[in-house]
């Protein structure tokens, strides 16, 4: 890892619409190499294995509204990129990390309390939450069927810094910096679990550096929140009225709720998220994206005329 360790790091990322390298730039080159290619190219992808101790899978095809317009690529890259890392991590005795989704497990009633564990029964509804759920299937059977040593994350929400404009925070903000009108899909009564991605990372580090580590891990934090309510705050902390936003079309089989109990990785392996106060993690995001035009101006406009597609 990059911080406290002469790790060597090697990122394969296929540089897609979603790929920005500015997001390396302050890493240090002698010990981040960024190899540019496919997850799902067995050849390149076993040439680096081979010289791999660790091998950390965030790989994915990741919007849910990309996936009901155009379910091809996160077929070929969340499922084959996966079984094409599996076979290499299998070849070459790697340890392999699954970073997945609390999505996987489909969605929770507004006026329900419950709460999904690890073993919670798998439901996605989209062509992403079923392609991330037959990814996780893939390493469960490689543990049992090969031994792989391997383990599985599974997150809630994210948000903070160089988070691509398609996902609902960036969206806003960068809506309302840009001088446009937030868009909240139905009526906005949708509630997400939101993570701040420095979390999201120790989590993923703290499982990385645990010799005790295994199977299934949920990562989020108490932080349950309606899409109504981060839209308004977005409004509020940008200085604009909290009624200045559109309701929109709603997504086709829009998950209305997710919910995990994360215990296991609190008490196992003494993780918890630094970032308690979700409205503080909001304000210093906004600062963010303020001050990177640079890093997301240049995205916002396909992505845009891709929602225009759907009138979202
Ligand atoms: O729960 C973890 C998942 O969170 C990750 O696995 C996914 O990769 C990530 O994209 C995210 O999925 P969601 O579908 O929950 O995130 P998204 O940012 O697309 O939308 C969050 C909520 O906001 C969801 O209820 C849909 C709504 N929404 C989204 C957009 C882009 C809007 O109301 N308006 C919007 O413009």
């Amino acid at each position: 890892m990059v911080d406290g360790s002469d790790d060597h790091i090697v990122v394969l990322d296929k540089l897609t619409y979603a790929a920005n390298p500015e997001s390396l730039a302050d890493l240090p080159s002698d010990r981040v190499e960024l190899v540019v290619g496919d997850v799902a190219d067995a050849a390149l992808v076993d040439k680096l294995v081979k010289r791999a101790d660790l091998v950390v899978h965030f790989a994915a095809e990741s919007h849910n509204d990309r996936s009901l317009a155009y379910p091809e690529p996160f077929v070929h890259t969340n499922l084959v990129g996966t079984f094409v890392l599996l076979e290499a991590v299998r070849n070459h005795d790697a340890r392999f990390h699954g970073v997945s989704t609390d999505e996987v497990y489909g969605s929770i009633a507004l006026d329900s309390s419950e709460r999904f564990v690890e073993a919670s029964p798998l439901n996605p509804a989209s062509p992403y939450s079923s392609t991330k759920a037959g990814s996780d299937l893939l390493v469960l059977a490689w543990i049992r069927s090969f031994g792989v040593r391997a383990t599985i994350s599974r997150s809630s929400n994210i948000y903070g810094p160089y988070q691509h404009v398609e996902k609902f925070i960036p969206r806003q903000i960068t809506n309302v910096l840009a001088g446009h009108r937030p868009r909240v899909y139905g009526d906005g009564s949708h509630v997400r679990t939101w993570l701040h991605a420095d979390d999201h990372s120790s989590a993923i580090r703290t499982i990385l550096e645990s010799d005790q580590a295994h199977g299934t891990y949920l990562i989020g934090s108490d932080c349950q929140v309606s899409n109504l309510d981060v839209v308004r705050s977005i409004l509020r902390l940008l200085g604009s009225p909290e009624d200045a936003y559109d309701l929109v079309p709603d997504r086709p089989a829009h998950d209305t709720k997710y919910s995990m109990d994360t215990s296991r990785i609190r008490s196992e392996l003494g993780w918890k998220p630094q970032h308690t106060d979700f409205y503080h993690g909001l304000a210093s995001t906004i600062s963010w994206y303020k001050g990177h035009h640079s890093w997301w101006g240049p995205s916002k406009a396909s992505t845009e005329q891709f929602y225009a597609i759907t009138a979202q």
